[in-house]
């Protein structure tokens, strides 16, 4: 029987609809680019086509997974960051659009890109992807991602090599920063912020697929602030920037703690939904992409590959 790809296409995405996915379209075009091996876009192109048997099957499982709940990132164990396209496994956070927000924070804080060499530390790295997005921004700068999952550093580091940026970005395994040394310009994180309540009433494409360790904040969401904001303080060097991620009403909480560390001109940004999304804060005084030891230097990426 052969498979003319715009009818299989229809089928898939009605099947979808009747799942009660959001975007069955746009799903079906992206399980088929990862049957294909082509862009979404290409799907399209070829629509007349006929699928091969086998990618027909292939495609049908993929699209009985989506059916069952399961997210299309975590089917193709693919997410796209910035544009750029990020390998996920099981012991990554799916990044999340709203993080963006972290990146275009920095960005604009750091927005001279004639500043040289600044030193990026990413707090609880996941897939690395708000360390190479500004890498991948601030083409001289090099940094450093830490995360407590060694499933995630070794994703983390993968992603490094498959973006180009191995040569400026080191993982390495740590609970928070305590193992960490040196002086960094930025300081990123979207760390755990979900209420240990909260958890079972979160969707399932969340609840069952990110790993609880990337969502469980504590009992108020705020464990992982009192731990890290301390940690940050004291690696970061004079004028140096600290842009954390927020849940949804954690602004006046986080603020608090990074006060008592002593950081000024907190500010907030929010993302498109108009949510406050994310804290800058900066240490007082002085230059900022001198100065430091890079905190790095010790690491390297053996054994990750
Ligand atoms: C919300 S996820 C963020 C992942 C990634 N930065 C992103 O934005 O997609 C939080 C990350 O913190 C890591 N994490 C949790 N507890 C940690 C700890 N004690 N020390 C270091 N990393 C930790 C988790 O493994 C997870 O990768």
């Amino acid at each position: 029987m052969s498979h003319v790809l715009e009818d299989v296409l229809q089928e898939s995405a009605d099947s979808l609809k009747a799942s009660g996915a959001e975007s069955p379209r746009l799903d079906v075009r992206m399980l088929a680019s990862a049957v294909l091996e082509c862009s979404p876009k290409d799907v399209l192109m070829q629509s007349t086509a006929t699928m091969r048997d086998q990618d027909y099957d292939r495609f049908q499982e993929l699209v009985s997974r989506r059916c069952k709940g399961e997210p299309v990132s975590r089917i193709i164990g693919v997410r796209e960051f910035w544009s750029l396209p990020f390998s996920l496994s099981a012991d990554t956070l799916d990044p999340r659009p709203d993080s963006e927000t972290i990146i275009e924070a920095a960005l604009k804080i750091h927005s001279d890109s004639a500043v040289k060499s600044l030193s990026v530390l990413d707090a609880g790295t996941g897939t690395g992807c708000l360390l190479l997005a500004l890498l991948s921004e601030w083409t001289s700068a090099s940094g450093v991602g830490v995360d407590i999952s060694v499933g995630a550093i070794k994703t983390a580091h993968a992603n490094a090599v498959d973006l180009g940026m191995a040569q400026r970005a080191h993982f390495v395994v740590g609970d928070w920063l305590g193992s960490v040394g040196g002086q960094f310009d930025v300081i990123v994180s979207n760390p755990p912020y979900i209420r240990e309540e909260e958890i079972p009433a979160l969707s399932p494409d969340v609840r069952l697929y990110d790993p609880q360790l990337a969502l469980l904040g504590g009992a108020d969401g705020l464990a992982a602030y009192r731990k890290l904001i301390p940690e940050c303080r004291q690696l970061l060097c004079p004028g140096g920037v600290l842009v954390l991620e927020l849940g949804r009403g954690q602004e006046a909480d986080v603020s608090h703690i990074i006060e008592a560390e002593g950081l000024g001109r907190i500010e907030s940004h929010r993302d498109l939904n108009g949510i406050v999304r994310c804290l800058s804060a900066t240490v007082a005084q002085k230059k900022v992409g001198k100065s430091k030891q890079a905190g790095y230097d010790n690491f390297t990426n053996e054994n990750l590959d």
